[in-house]
């Protein structure tokens, strides 16, 4: 049996994201900046929650009130702890502890069994990490998660007892910057990542003193206390990359290529050509039938669907769409909110704005902008046009540089064009106002009454020639 099903409820959790980042040189704090479209923040929190902790606790500091009013999504389930200094890890956990030992009239949820401390600006952690992490946590053991690597700088080292007899158990972790050269020598790193038995890390966290080379509360020095007490066990991240930490704007952007390249490749294992994996980005959920085709640069957001034998062409940007099968888009198109039918042809340079919906076998060209506007089966508009809240008919064909003029400058209004209607190029449709089936508007109309069905509308000065003309000389 999964050892969290089990203990469903015996977990809290601590995120810790009260640092500056000062590396990060912005405004914004940051545990507040994006991977993927979505804050790292929120990001640990989504683990977390999959995690179903009994209780959630944050500990925040610098951008405080950007931290609370970012994270807008219910956040009933998180405790909000505030540290206004930050003295350390430590510090940080002592803070957290004490409100976890706390049970007010508002808060009735009793502090679980074990305790997780997770980081505010580590955002790639799996869950599935966790759960291995958590399972490996059984008794008094405190259990870490710790990673080998060739580059160990800047991060705590795992000290082990040299003894093989004693399963080269853990004895402390040394900081870097309280380290010996040969502490430094050391390729197993902390990342930071613990999980202990809730009472134990109450009593350890109490213990410590900021006698070291930052003057700082180090959470690292219950390792110690817990090799003596109770005993330590390791266990490492499906990959290194769920581990690191973001503290500057390289290691960010190192990170979404990272969590990009994985979405490419998995979309690649279910049948979908990719021009190029490494430039591809997913800000979101997109879903792919198979022998989907993407070129480079685009980007997809919010969830987007796109049926079997798609071809999205280079540079597109795709946000909350429905995409049908056999649809060709070319590049530079955006999509936003709009469903596009089977064997549509899109763009290059089109624009789908929300509310847009492409019957099968449509075209929509090149400048081409279309908003709350249906058009149906088999119609087109190929060429420069404006298409806001309409209603197109199947089979109507609309000219170049046509425009619907929607709104009177306080209120939107609809334009109906029935099936079989053809607007000639350079109209403009002055809605509200209604096109018959069939009807046929001349050349630059500009449509104020309804277009009578199977008719010839026009509006038109009547063209004149003067022979008598001269052009002006210069003086
Ligand atoms: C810490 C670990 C180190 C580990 C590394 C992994 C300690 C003493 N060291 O070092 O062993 O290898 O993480 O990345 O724990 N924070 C607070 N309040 C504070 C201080 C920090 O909330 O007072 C938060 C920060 O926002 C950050 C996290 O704790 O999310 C880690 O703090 P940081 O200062 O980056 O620790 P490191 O020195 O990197
Ligand atoms: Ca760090």
């Amino acid at each position: 049996m999964n050892p969290l099903h089990n203990s469903a409820h015996s977990l809290n959790i601590i995120i810790l994201a009260a640092g500056r980042g000062t590396r990060m040189h912005s405004a914004i704090p940051k545990v507040l900046h994006q991977l993927a479209g979505i804050s790292l923040l929120n990001r640990v929190l989504n683990s977390a929650r999959a995690l179903k902790p009994a209780r959630l606790i944050v500990v925040y500091g610098h951008g405080a009130d950007q931290i609370r009013a970012h994270i807008t999504e219910p956040d009933i389930d998180i405790e909000w702890v505030l540290q206004d200094e930050q003295k350390g890890t430590g510090h940080a956990v002592q803070l957290a502890m004490r409100v976890l030992n706390q049970t007010s009239q508002q808060n009735v949820r009793l502090a679980a069994a074990s305790t997780l401390i997770l980081y505010g600006d580590v955002p790639l952690i799996s869950v599935s990490t966790l759960q291995r992490l958590c399972a490996a946590q059984t008794g008094q053991l405190l259990a870490l998660l710790t990673a080998h690597t060739a580059q160990p700088q800047g991060y705590g080292r795992i000290v082990r007892l040299a003894n093989h007899l004693a399963n080269h158990q853990v004895q402390r972790i040394i900081e870097e910057k309280d380290a010996s050269e040969q502490e430094r020598a050391i390729t197993e790193i902390n990342t930071g990542i613990l999980i202990a038995p809730t009472h134990l890390l109450a009593h350890w966290i109490t213990q410590l003193t900021p006698q070291n080379a930052q003057g700082e509360y180090y959470l690292t020095d219950i390792v110690t206390m817990a090799a003596t007490d109770s005993g330590v066990t390791t266990c490492h991240p499906d990959n290194l990359e769920e581990t690191l930490g973001i503290n500057s704007r390289a290691q960010l952007a190192h990170l979404e290529r990272v969590f990009q390249l994985t979405q490419a490749n998995h979309l690649m294992n279910q049948g979908v050509t990719l021009r190029d994996p490494a430039r591809i980005d997913i800000r979101g959920n997109l879903q792919c039938a198979q022998d989907v085709v993407i070129d480079v640069n685009c980007i997809f957001e919010g969830q987007v669907e796109i049926g079997a034998q798609t071809d999205i062409g280079a540079n597109c940007v795709i946000k909350n769409a429905k995409i049908g099968r056999g649809v060709k888009i070319l590049p530079f198109t955006h999509i936003d909110g709009a469903i596009v039918g089977s064997d549509a042809l899109i763009g290059p340079y089109a624009r789908l704005r929300p509310g847009s919906v492409l019957a099968e076998n449509t075209h929509v060209g090149n400048f081409v902008e279309l908003k709350n506007t249906c058009l149906g089966a088999g119609s087109k508009a190929n060429h420069l046009a404006y298409l806001g809240d309409a209603e197109i008919g199947a089979r109507v064909n609309v000219g170049a540089g046509t425009i619907t003029c929607n709104y009177d400058g306080v209120n939107k209004h609809k334009t109906i064009i029935e099936d079989d209607a053809f607007i000639g190029s350079d109209s403009q449709l002055v809605a509200p106002v209604r096109v018959g089936k069939g009807a046929t508007l001349a050349a630059g109309t500009t449509l104020t009454q309804n277009a009578p069905p199977d008719t010839l509308t026009l509006s038109r000065v009547e063209q004149i020639s003067r022979v008598d003309w001269r052009r002006p000389q210069k003086k």
